[in-house]
């Protein structure tokens, strides 16, 4: 058994920024990865990062601004951090060494993005995550932090209701480890495999969030999937906000643009439910070109495209076969990012005493029905760094705990089950039929009949789930067996967000429902949690939204 102070969960950006924190203060924290940090998801992030850095812009205005795109649903007292934090989180992430775009005056260079009132987006070309991710791995690197990557964590383990420690199953030698902490994050990003057509890694299975509500923490608000306006039509790969920040346009088959008609002030830099939306009514409507729309940035010219989206170029030659110089992109609404996850406070702290969770895994809740555009990787960094900071005073004062060995049992002996098991069932072709129709029937537009239906297919995707057989029996790198695991995971969290949007009878952000169209503050302004009962059914309950400032309105673009 390992024994540490802290386990950090996943290296994306949240996991990072928590570790420098603890780092720097001498603190014994690993880090614990899926994946080599840098090939983290948060790497994947293309276009900003949030803060009022502008004298004609102010905090206030990107509190106000996230409020109204969270639908009324983003807890103020949280929003209020993430805005009042946002401009010192950026000038220290850019101390430690992370680059930025300039602008004339030498300062942070900004550009619009969805949903905000005053372009506040900070970016280094298209590749603001990749920038980001590597600069924060540095200064882990620079505080000689221990990381296990290849580390697939299957269970939390706690001990008389604080957290004890993790059981993580090390994929490179194919053998289960014990790691006791007083202190455990999870940082472990989306869940976007739930969906086909999504902007995910493959690593992003909702990991985090099935073993928390295995453990008994509650789950909030997962009914809130966001669909990217923008990814390629044939992958579902990003294509940034940036490049509408840019000037992008979007056309119809009839040549366009047809924002005019759903956001006639904001045009394309709506946010991305009210853009997604708006593009799937048009496909719908038959005013697509096979099932996509066209974004268009030829207007900006090759000098502009070439020097603030060199990636988004690369990307649209290389998988679409299409050169945005010359050629408009085709692309589509793609499943993107979780607004739900694992309730924490602003603090990052869970119901769990001793159990933190920060960035996508965790629901603050920031973004409430719909996340605006470059306020996630804002996210990562005010709250991981927030959960560092309250894990080291937490340390000072945390007992002693047992770390119950039995835990790393349990879990060796369902990978030994499941790896001597010739089922005819195969976990891929299992996930390519829950994507499928998580896509089809619990996508932008929803009704009760149609998740019913996606319930029932969850439901006998279960049961065919029992009966997974696998090929690779090796020891080492057995990643058959580390997908069946995953696969399990996303079936879990699908059925969260199904049963979560069929019980959330309105619309709101990005969760639309045909059958109840509007928005319903007398009843629904408030979070759903999502727990197991004691046979491992899901059921729900509500807790209050935080409103202190802004009293919800009507909203509009
Ligand atoms: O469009 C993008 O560049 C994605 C940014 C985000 O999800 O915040």
């Amino acid at each position: 058994m390992l024994k540490h102070d802290v386990v950090i969960v996943g290296a994306g950006l949240a996991g990072l920024r928590a570790a420098v924190e603890l780092r720097k203060k001498g603190i014994d924290a690993v880090i614990v990865s899926k994946v080599y940090p840098t090939r983290s998801h948060s790497g994947a992030a293309q276009g900003g990062v949030n803060a009022a850095f502008d004298e004609n812009d102010s905090w206030e205005s990107h509190f106000f601004d996230t409020v109204k795109g969270s639908d009324y649903l983003g807890d103020q007292d949280a929003i209020e951090i993430l805005a009042s934090e946002a401009p010192g989180n950026i000038l220290e992430l850019q101390s430690m060494g992370v680059v930025f775009n300039r602008n004339d005056k030498g300062g942070i260079a900004q550009r619009p993005f969805g949903g905000q009132s005053f372009p506040r987006s900070c970016y280094y070309a298209d590749a603001v995550g990749h920038m980001m991710l590597h600069g924060l791995f540095d200064n882990v690197l620079k505080y000689k932090t221990k990381i296990l990557y290849e580390y697939f964590v299957t269970s939390l383990v706690t001990d008389n209701g604080k957290v004890s420690g993790v059981v993580a199953y090390d994929i490179k030698n194919g053998k289960f480890e014990g790691i006791a902490a007083k202190a455990v994050l999870f940082a472990t990003g989306g869940y976007g495999q739930v969906y086909s057509s999504n902007t995910n890694a493959l690593i992003n299975t909702g990991d985090g969030m099935a073993v928390s509500i295995k453990a008994g923490v509650p789950l909030m608000d997962m009914e809130f999937v966001q669909f990217h306006p923008t990814t390629l039509k044939s992958t579902g790969i990003l294509v940034t906000e940036g490049a509408r920040g840019e000037g992008a346009y979007l056309l119809n088959s009839l040549g366009v643009r047809f924002m005019s008609k759903y956001a006639p002030k904001a045009m394309e830099l709506a946010p991305r439910d009210v853009v997604a939306r708006a593009e799937q009514t048009e496909i719908n409507e038959g005013r697509g070109i096979g099932g996509a729309i066209l974004l268009d940035i030829r207007h900006l010219g090759k000098e502009r495209i070439m020097e603030k989206l060199p990636q988004i170029m690369q990307l649209s030659i290389d998988f679409e076969g299409v050169n945005p110089i010359y050629e408009p992109i085709p692309i589509r609404p793609g499943a993107h990012y979780s607004m739900g996850g694992i309730k924490t406070d602003y603090n990052g702290r869970t119901v769990i005493e001793g159990y933190y969770s920060a960035g996508e895994s965790a629901c603050v809740s920031v973004h409430g029905a719909n996340r605006l555009g470059g306020n996630s990787l804002l996210d990562t960094v005010v709250f991981g760094r927030r959960a560092g900071i309250d894990m080291a005073e937490y340390l000072k004062t945390a007992d002693e705990r047992k770390f119950d060995e039995k835990a790393v049992k349990r879990d060796e002996e369902a990978f030994e089950k499941l790896k001597k098991s010739s089922g005819k069932e195969r976990h891929g072709l299992l996930k390519s039929e829950l994507q499928e129709e998580m896509r089809a029937d619990v996508g932008v537009f929803r009704e009760e009949n149609a998740m019913k239906k996606a319930l029932d297919k969850i439901g006998e995707l279960k049961e065919r789930a029992r009966n997974i057989g696998i090929d690779d029996k090796s020891k080492t790198f057995n990643t058959d067996i580390v997908e069946a695991f995953e696969f399990n995971n996303i079936l879990l969290i699908a059925e969260v967000i199904t049963r979560g949007a069929i019980l959330r009878k309105e619309s709101r952000g990005a969760h639309y429902r045909t059958d109840f169209p509007e928005r319903d503050d007398s009843n629904w302004l408030k979070h759903t949690l999502a727990t197991l009962d004691g046979s491992g059914n899901i059921k729900f309950d509500f807790s209050e939204v935080s409103i202190t400032k802004f009293k919800p309105q009507p909203r509009t673009y």
